[in-house]
């Protein structure tokens, strides 16, 4: 069985290419909703519906054993919904057929427990996964004296599904102004895309602030979290293939399958 990895659009790729190369053994299908990216300014319903939409295609059609949601609108604003509305039942219904169980997990808490090893902590987010205050909540569990400051930025998921680094740059310096006059000691990247403009971020920030890079941490989450649920890790194939399905063939989904996953063309499906 493969490990599906899921986002709205490009943005899951870089957490794919980051998780693959930690564990190059395994199976991996990609799938990102180009067609209908971006979610960040879509209802609950809508990303609820969109979600869980990818996720039964990624068990049904792609026998996954486990999906990541690689993405944090999807795992702030549905994911729960998802794991208790649609993942019960549909466990239900595989037991009582003598099938497997399937797992779901986001990317959000990962991020949010790096983050809260800090004071004062900034978050860069899409307008869904701000006003979810899923970061916010999920932080002070875990440090309840965490400073946070949030602020969305709706115009960076557009420019990284184009590929455009450089004009990101004036949007990046206004989304990020109102939070580093907060004094912040970390800043979470808190939508997958974002991570495209690393290098522009960083040079916005200064060397004294400690960017949280969810490619950076899911890899090592998810190695732990096979160590400690082998039940899931022996369901996994082991013949290191990576498949990468979009909704909509753009421009940017060629050019990144070309470079990240080598020659795997993108297939187009329907979800
Ligand atoms: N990569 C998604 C995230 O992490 C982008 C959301 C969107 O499609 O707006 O939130």
């Amino acid at each position: 069985m493969r490990i599906g990895i899921f986002d709205s659009g490009l943005g899951g790729l870089i957490i794919a290419k980051a998780i693959r190369k930690a564990m190059p053994e395994y199976d991996y299908v990609y799938l990102g909703d180009t067609k209908r990216v971006p979610y960040g300014n879509r209802s609950h319903n809508a990303v609820f519906e969109f979600t869980k939409e990818a996720v039964d295609f990624l068990f049904k059609k792609e026998n996954c054993a486990i999906v990541i949601v690689a993405c944090n609108t999807a795992s702030a604003r549905a994911l729960r919904r998802v794991q208790t509305e649609y993942l019960v039942y549909y466990n239900k219904t595989r037991r009582l057929m003598g099938d497997h169980e399937r797992k779901i997990l986001g990317v959000l808490i990962p991020a949010a427990e790096e983050a809260a090893r800090f004071r004062r902590v900034g978050i860069l987010g899409t307008s869904g996964t701000v006003s979810s205050g899923t970061f916010l909540k999920e932080i002070k569990k875990l440090n309840r004296k965490a400073k946070i400051f949030q602020n969305s930025a709706p115009m960076l998921v557009p420019l990284a599904e184009e590929g455009e680094r450089s004009m990101a740059v004036p949007f990046l310096k206004k989304y990020l102004r109102p939070i580093l006059n907060k004094n912040i000691e970390a800043l979470v990247l808190g939508c997958t895309h974002y991570p495209f403009f690393k290098k522009e971020i960083g040079k916005i920030l200064g060397k004294k602030i400690k960017v949280i890079s969810q490619d950076e941490i899911v890899p090592i989450k998810l190695k732990d979290y096979f160590s400690s649920h082998p039940e899931i890790e022996k369901k996994l194939s082991k013949k290191g293939t990576a498949k990468i399905l979009v909704t909509d063939i753009t421009k940017n989904v060629q050019v990144l399958s070309k470079k990240w996953f080598g020659k795997q063309k993108p297939e187009l499906v329907n979800i």
